[in-house]
């Protein structure tokens, strides 16, 4: 079973940027607990980071048929990107996105979300914890699927 794991613009400059709102860890340290958390329950993880919406989009379209679940922080792209939120829904793979802040409690431009109604799920204002939220409900979703589809496999074989 595969992850991929997608940061959107600025992510990388976390541990730096506006640290009362983002926390001080750097990406490569959320990205290092992730990689101990999968190899720990046998999961292979990737990582990808981008500034470019488009960049964005190849990495989810080359996800197809690949990865089994995707983890994304569109950032600023969660509330403008109508190209992002379609790749998600065309490669049809569950996905959850993360936002470290707090949406809810922050700018309006912030309210509009153009991802999390073709996502599986969201985890929103947990910190850097929230990766960690994002990748238990990533196995459990993963997990909820093979068992569905074992069960259909062995209905199938019984008829
Ligand atoms: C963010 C929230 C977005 O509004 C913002 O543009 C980001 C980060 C978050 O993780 O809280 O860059 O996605």
């Amino acid at each position: 079973m595969k992850i991929m794991v997608i940061q959107g613009p600025n992510l990388n400059m976390l541990g730096v940027r506006e640290q009362h709102i983002y926390g001080p860890m750097k990406l490569e340290q959320i990205h290092a607990q992730m990689k101990d958390f999968a190899t720990q329950n046998g999961v292979e993880i990737e990582f990808f980071q981008s500034n470019l919406e488009g960049e964005i989009v190849d990495k989810i379209q080359e996800c197809y048929g690949d990865v089994d679940s995707i983890i994304i922080n569109a950032a600023a792209y969660t509330h403008t990107s109508i190209a992002i939120r379609d790749a998600i829904s065309a490669v049809a793979i569950p996905t959850i996105e993360v936002h470290i802040s707090n949406l809810h409690r922050r700018e309006e431009f912030r309210q509009t979300n153009m991802i999390a109604p073709v996502c599986a799920s969201s985890v929103v204002g947990f910190g850097a914890f929230g990766y960690h939220l994002a990748m238990m409900g990533s196995l459990q979703i993963m997990s909820e699927i093979r068992a569905v589809q074992e069960a259909r496999q062995a209905a199938a074989s019984a008829e």
